[in-house]
């Protein structure tokens, strides 16, 4: 009996495929970071330490006292520097309210829903059962009925770091 050998590609194209359907069999075949368009980069953890993402020190409650900096001259932060503007990092929220950069727990103390500035009332406000915070922490309107953690919030002279601690 005689053997012959043939190569993946050439297999390939005697079935007619071609193309994509060519690309995507050997994808399938190979390992798929082979074919992958992504970088190795992966996304930056909001929590974690890095200058290149803006961020420096601990933003995770669960990585101990919250200790931070923000380059506001990056565009993750920038919105920062307009009143209105909100960003969540890690554990915290951190609003511009009307001019005041405040930080607090971003966590609803009533079933832990993550919150959202609303410049327009000035508040934090919970979208799973409605909760409403002050930008002081305090709840004003239920269920929630404990208080959200607030953070000191301390910008540069510059305006361009931003250091939000316990
Ligand atoms: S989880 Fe926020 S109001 Fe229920």
């Amino acid at each position: 009996m005689k053997e012959t050998t043939m190569k993946r590609g050439q297999f390939l194209r005697e079935l007619g495929l071609s193309g994509s359907a060519l690309m995507a069999f050997y994808c399938m075949g190979t390992t798929l970071t082979a074919c992958s368009t992504s970088s190795d980069d992966p996304t930056p953890d909001s929590g974690g330490t890095g200058s290149s993402t803006g961020l420096t020190g601990n933003a995770d409650t669960s990585k101990g006292t919250i200790s931070f900096t923000l380059d506001l001259t990056n565009s993750t932060y920038s919105g920062l520097k307009t009143a209105g503007g909100f960003v969540i990092v890690g554990s915290v929220i951190i609003a511009n309210a009307k001019g005041t950069i405040v930080a607090l727990s971003k966590t609803c103390t009533h079933e832990g829903t993550t919150l959202t500035y609303r410049s327009s009332q000035n508040d934090l406000y919970c979208s799973n059962h409605g909760s409403e915070f002050s930008t002081t922490g305090a709840v004003e309107v239920g269920p929630a009925t404990r208080s959200l953690a607030i953070y000191q919030a301390q910008l540069s002279t510059d305006g361009n770091t931003l250091t939000v601690k316990a």
